[in-house]
């Protein structure tokens, strides 16, 4: 009698999707750690994201990562969630349960671990700068403040967004919001991260030269196959270094990849790899 092997089905849900990375990775970590899964690239429109989700589930799907723009609409879905994504406000994990979705959100874990163990950029009594208010940064400021930096700025072009995030999150710490024109330096910045969307189309806003010095860490949430806009950017203006965000873009799948699997991978020899691809 022929036995049909049934194999774990994940996947990464995005509007647009093709340009992600996430199979890739997702791949070379079954490979190292011996888990049989496939993981799909599944392009879905806002309108669909229901159908999409709830079909992937009823077709025997065990989990989902979930990426722009669907990360806030999709908690509707969710039948629970965990306290860092309703934190954040967002969600990039889906973990199928039964007939239960569980929700939950790792792009902050792995930012922090790309900083803290990949990079040693130290956090504790640092001064931190953050460009943009949109989905990237509600994800990044409550791990960023567990970390208990000395201050924590959002700049903005939209100062409004800037200030509802800032006073979110104020219990947490010791958090502002600014223009980009209004960034306070009686201080210098250890870490400025750019969490725009703004390289996406190529565009550099007039950041602010004045937050980066010869001691200033840039981090840009954006990664490519050239150097980012704001990474160049940083670089020209004096900064100690600039690094694009392959590594929060590894480890937050090793996040989702262990709340799966139950085991986690070893994203340096990963990290390597999509870095001598770029
Ligand atoms: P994401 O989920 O990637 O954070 P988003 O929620 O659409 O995407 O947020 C995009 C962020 O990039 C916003 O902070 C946006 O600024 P506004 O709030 O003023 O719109 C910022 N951004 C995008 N393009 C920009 C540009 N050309 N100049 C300055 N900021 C820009």
């Amino acid at each position: 009698m022929a036995t049909t092997t049934v194999i774990d089905r994940y996947g990464v849900m995005g509007h647009p999707v093709s340009h992600s990375r996430s199979p890739v990775i997702h791949r070379l970590f079954a490979l190292q750690t011996g888990q049989k899964m496939q993981y799909e690239l599944l392009h879905v429109a806002p309108d669909n994201l229901e159908t999409a989700v709830r079909q992937f589930q009823r077709t025997g799907g065990k989990g989902l990562n979930i990426t722009v723009p669907h990360k806030r609409a999709v908690i509707n879905l969710v039948d629970l969630i965990s306290e860092r994504a309703s934190t954040a406000g967002a969600v990039n994990t889906l973990v199928f349960r039964g007939s239960e979705i569980h929700g939950d959100n790792t792009d902050g874990i792995g930012l922090l671990r790309d900083l803290d163990v990949n990079l040693d950029v130290a956090l504790e009594g640092s001064n931190i700068l953050i460009l943009g208010a949109g989905g990237a940064t509600r994800g990044i400021v409550g791990p960023l403040l567990e970390m208990q930096p000395r201050s924590l700025c959002i700049a903005n072009r939209t100062v409004d967004k800037a200030e509802v995030i800032a006073a979110n999150f104020e219990r947490y710490g010791p958090i502002s919001a600014c223009r980009f024109d209004a960034v306070p330096v009686d201080e210098p910045y250890d870490l400025v991260i750019n969490a725009t969307s703004a390289g996406l189309q190529g565009e550099t806003p007039p950041y602010p030269e004045e937050a980066i010095s010869g001691e200033t860490f840039c981090y840009d949430l954006s990664y490519g196959l050239s150097p980012t806009p704001f990474s160049t950017w940083a670089r020209d203006h004096g900064a100690a270094r600039s690094v694009m965000g392959w590594g929060m873009l590894v480890e937050q799948a090793a996040e989702s990849f262990e709340i799966w699997r139950g085991v986690r991978p070893d994203t340096v020899p990963v990290l390597k790899q999509m870095q001598i691809n770029a």
